[in-house]
């Protein structure tokens, strides 16, 4: 059985026009953000730095969620076809590390803020900071599992296909804390809970059909698809 170890590396070009796009569009989102601030004439002040923190939030959890989505169906058939196994795992990767940079962004925000009274220390430990302790808590294990999990891909050879695969189990853990995060420490949550609830709702989806297609697979039914269309990456 393949494994990522034992994936060809090839994609280069692909990978280049793939980062290049993606960072171009995140980039270019950002600098349009920034102007809309400016036109509204809103100056870096304790409001705007409180924007950012619950904007950021909200693309990082976005990123999240398309990074723990696009894992579940990776070596789905659909995705073979648009795209090569290898494009397809950096597609992954870059969404699980964009979601990570757009997290460390978020908590850093929070130590230029005057509405909360956070330092380093209550950005690093879970549970001790000074607002929502519970709520934060959870996201800063959150985003732990999250380094973890995208970590692990590069020590496959060291820890082993089995182990990094047990690991990669907890990016649930990781979705379920940040969505338990995002629900309960923002301040929006009327306005916002609807959208953590219909993204968790298509993760669960998703998440049911990867275990019947999986079951479907052990029990033989889909033996023509067999050897050859082995996935590249199991997830
Ligand atoms: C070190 C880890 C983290 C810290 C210290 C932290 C801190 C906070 C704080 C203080 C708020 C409340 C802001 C407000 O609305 O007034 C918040 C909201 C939020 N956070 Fe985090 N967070 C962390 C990790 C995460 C992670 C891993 C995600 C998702 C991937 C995330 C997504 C969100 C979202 C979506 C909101 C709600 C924004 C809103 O409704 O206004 N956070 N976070």
């Amino acid at each position: 059985m393949k494994t990522p170890s034992t994936r060809k590396s090839g994609g280069g070009l692909g990978r280049i026009v793939l980062y290049g796009a993606l960072s171009t569009a995140l980039l270019m989102a950002l600098y349009a953000g920034n102007l809309l601030l400016a036109a509204q004439g809103l100056a870096l002040n304790n409001e705007s730095i409180w924007y950012a923190v619950r904007s950021s939030g909200i693309v990082a959890y976005l990123l999240l969620a398309a990074s723990t989505a696009w894992g579940l169906v990776l070596t789905s058939k659909i995705a073979r076809r648009w795209t090569s196994p290898a494009l397809a795992l950096e597609l992954h990767t870059y969404l699980a590390w964009t979601a990570i940079g757009m997290t460390v962004y978020h908590a850093y925000l929070l130590l230029f803020s005057d509405y909360f009274d956070f330092g380093v220390i209550d950005l690093l430990l879970p549970f001790v900071g000074p607002y929502e302790p519970l709520a934060v808590g959870m996201g800063i294990l959150g985003v732990y599992l999250m380094i973890l999990t995208s970590a692990s891909f590069y020590a496959i050879q060291r820890i082993g296909y089995k182990t990094f695969r047990a690991v990669h189990y907890l990016t649930y853990a990781a979705f379920v804390l940040a969505t338990a995060h995002s629900w309960l420490a923002g301040t929006d949550s009327e306005l916002l809970n609807p959208l953590y609830l219909a993204v968790s709702i298509g993760i669960l989806w998703l998440t049911l059909l990867r275990v019947l297609a999986a079951s479907r697979r052990a029990r033989g039914i889909a033996r023509d698809e067999g050897k050859n269309s082995q996935p590249s990456y199991t997830f």
